[in-house]
């Protein structure tokens, strides 16, 4: 009797399972089983399939006839065509052509702005405050979204280490913390509520995972990194996005362990997508999925769009090998049609969630696109955001900001100085130098009226000449003060921009020379996508300010800053060597078992170099202000927890400077003692605050069992009890400390 009462228990069970599940399904699932369900194979792999408009982004490949292959059902998303008359356009052709009339996405690399360009997201994490990074994106989104594109190939969440990838300017710096904080508000600020809402768009993390950890910082090439370092370094950002319901994932162009990313289905199909349960949609980068032939894991296309659908890369961007191959590939029965539905599903449903289905072209909105592009309200916000972008690293006798009441004269030197292109840098959607304002123009409009402003070129970018150096040395010498702009060129930086050397190019560098002998006081305003060594610099010119590229109100927003309405708050998210020699250098290392610690750093057999010390010109977390900020000691609401129990650290900070102003308040951690080596400090949380001169405020951050977990030697999660310090402060150097035992 017993076995029977079970069985009609597990018949119940499986029919209230059963049932259960039918009646929850998703009425979006249904739409797109009910699609597929109509879909010939060839029409499915053409979902698989994204084409570039005209402006390529990587290398041009074979051209094809992309209207024909749309109205044919063989293209299922586009890239790089934008606007509200080119995406009609193009929508057109497969609404009203193709045979199941399914609409296409429209995907386009809105990294820092659409039309109205905002500092280059190294910038923007050197605001650190994620609500203006999050303004910026929102008003990307809208702006994006007005005109056509319903798909960002954004946050980029590489973690940058190496000054020389020139993709350090794309990314939101060092560290693991910080940059997972920039990218899950990105993510966001563009899909906002939900995608049923006009200007929610789909945002792209990418490029999973690893490819800042290029070896030399050479674009594109060797990765090689320990698992402890995959997982605690450069896997947390993506891991940020995915909980935050990223929309789609981009797999790098570089190798994990010897695997490229599109080929990889360990970490995509096995990690991203069972372990982390991402519902999205995987789009290979540029043709990334042919490139598998070059890693020499390919023989062939058909080869490549094997080991691409195997490892869960659903689009493959521009290469042309799922197009080519896959149909064939299932009925030769080397590929299970399961994985091309999967991959087709993952596709249709969000073209179904975007509304596509009801309105294919929701996203043209001609009259919205009119207005919404470049209007004051977004110029003003991208004025605003560059003013909390731009890092002040020196100022000797508060020669910033300037006294214009004892200056009567100003030279204003650099190439960079009256670039209105070079500011908005690279990556910059679709974003005008017409529409831009050069740091010559911002400083002409607020400059006293009488006083004589003096401009001369002195340099090319990369090259000069005598009678160049010669107008702007005079120049220099007729005035009280110099205001050079110099740095890097917007091609200097991005993708395929690495640099062998990290300083100010040559000729700008012998020109900054000949004018610190002219003995006038010099402001170094850089315009740049990387950290640059700066050693001559810090020795020589007492006032730098570092603006990386920062948009198109850039020039207002720096002129802002040099003529004191606006007080400088940003610090570095990204560590600035004294050499290229020092690098890799980030500031949360371990501390091997010889350091070079104040003690021991004059022995012989410790960790230094023989030439250099150990330390970063400027250290991660840097950045100074025009007032003065001073920390009370830690206060820790215990000294003592349980594992799972938390406790409070707090500090009074007081404004003791004659200016109002906003302070980065930085909380790091150190394990001193566990099973494995632990770094020196790692960030864990951070605040930023407005402190009036003269004011005090008390901040305090929650410690919880969060911050103190880490991967054993087996690579699992875990607290040990011990000591831990806490170190609270203005950067990674300059801090408070406390600390805290955990108990069991
Ligand atoms: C490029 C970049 C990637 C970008 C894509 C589309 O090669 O690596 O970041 O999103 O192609 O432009």
């Amino acid at each position: 009797m017993k076995k029977l009462k079970d069985f009609a228990f597990i018949v119940v069970l499986n029919s209230v399972v059963l049932f259960g599940f039918h009646a929850q399904e998703n009425p979006i699932d249904k739409k797109v089983q009910d699609l597929i369900a109509k879909m010939t194979l060839e029409e499915k792999v053409g979902q698989l399939f994204q084409v570039s408009g005209e402006e390529v982004t990587g290398p041009r490949g074979e051209k094809i006839n992309i209207t024909e292959y749309i109205k044919a059902g063989k293209v299922g998303s586009c890239l790089n065509i934008y606007g509200t008359k080119n995406v009609m356009r193009v929508q057109k052709a497969a609404i009203e052509s193709s045979r199941l009339k399914i609409p296409l996405l429209f995907g386009l690399d809105v990294i820092h702005g659409y039309k109205t360009v905002f500092p280059a997201p190294i910038a923007l994490a050197s605001s650190w405050d994620p609500e203006i990074v999050r303004k910026a994106q929102k008003i990307a989104a809208k702006e994006m979204s007005s005109s056509g594109v319903m798909w960002t190939f954004t946050p980029m969440l590489d973690i940058a280490r190496d000054p020389r990838w020139g993709r350090v300017v794309e990314s939101f710096g060092e560290d693991p913390y910080l940059v997972s904080v920039m990218g899950r508000v990105s993510v966001e600020a563009f899909q906002g509520e939900s995608f049923d809402k006009k200007d929610s768009v789909m945002a792209t993390a990418k490029h999973y995972v690893g490819y800042g950890a290029v070896q030399a910082g050479r674009e594109y090439y060797t990765v090689d990194i320990s698992k402890r370092t995959l997982w605690e370094i450069y896997m947390p950002p993506f891991k940020a996005a995915v909980d935050t319901h990223v929309a789609s994932v981009m797999p790098a162009f570089t190798t994990v362990n010897g695997v490229p990313m599109s080929a990889n289905k360990e970490l995509v199909n096995d990690v991203l997508r069972e372990k982390w349960r991402f519902q999205g949609i995987t789009v290979s980068d540029w043709n990334a999925i042919h490139e598998l032939i070059n890693h020499g894991v390919a023989e062939n296309g058909a080869d490549a769009a094997v080991q691409g659908i195997n490892a869960g890369v659903d689009i493959d961007m521009v290469g042309g090998d799922y197009m080519n191959n896959l149909a064939a590939l299932v009925k030769d029965n080397k590929v299970p049609v399961a994985l091309v539905d999967k991959a087709v599903a993952r596709i249709l449903k969000k073209k179904f969630e975007l509304g596509l289905f009801d309105n294919p072209y929701k996203y043209c909105d001609s009259e919205k696109e009119k207005e919404e592009l470049l209007s004051s309200a977004n110029r003003e916000a991208a004025r605003e955001i560059a003013r909390e972008s731009i890092v002040l690293l020196k100022n000797d006798n508060n020669i910033l900001p300037l006294k214009m009441k004892d200056i009567k004269s100003v030279a204003v030197v650099g190439s960079l100085a009256e670039s209105k292109r070079d500011i908005i840098g690279p990556w910059c959607g679709i974003g005008s130098e017409k529409d831009t304002i050069s740091v010559l123009d911002a400083i002409k409009d607020v400059i006293p009226r009488g006083t004589v402003l003096n401009y001369q070129k002195g340099s090319e970018i990369e090259d000069n000449n005598e009678s160049l150096v010669n107008a702007a040395v005079n120049a220099a010498s007729k005035s009280d003060i110099i205001i050079a702009v110099l740095g890097e060129s917007s091609e200097m930086s991005g993708e395929a921009a690495s640099r062998s050397s990290i300083e100010i190019p040559e000729a700008q560098k012998t020109l900054l020379k000949w004018l610190s002998i002219t003995g006038k006081p010099i402001v170094l305003v850089l315009m740049n996508g990387r950290p640059l060594d700066l050693s001559w610099e810090d020795k020589h010119i007492p006032a730098i300010l570092e603006t990386w590229f920062p948009g198109t109100e850039g020039g207002n927003a720096i002129a802002d800053i040099l003529f004191g309405k606006h007080n400088p708050s940003a610090k570095l998210p990204i560590t600035f060597p004294k050499s290229l020699g020092q690098v890799p250098i980030a500031y949360n290392h371990l501390m091997c078992g010889r350091p070079a610690t104040t003690e021991t750093v004059t022995q012989k057999y410790v960790s230094k170099y023989l030439d250099i010390d150990n330390e970063p010109l400027y250290p991660f977390g840097y950045g100074l202000t025009y007032t003065a900020f001073s920390y009370s000691p830690i206060y820790l609401d215990k000294k003592e927890i349980k594992i799972g129990e938390s406790l409070a650290a707090s500090v009074v900070i007081k404004n003791t400077g004659k200016v109002d102003g906003k302070e980065v308040v930085q909380l790091y951690i150190r394990d001193m003692l566990a099973s494995v080596a632990r770094p020196i400090m790692d960030l864990k949380d951070f605040k930023k605050v407005s402190i009036k001169s003269g004011d005090s405020v008390k901040i305090s951050f929650t410690i919880t069992s969060d911050h103190l977990k880490f991967y054993n030697k087996d690579m699992e999660e875990i607290i040990e009890p011990g000591t831990f310090e806490v170190y609270i402060g203005t950067n990674s150097r300059d801090y408070q400390k406390e600390s805290f035992k955990v108990v069991k």
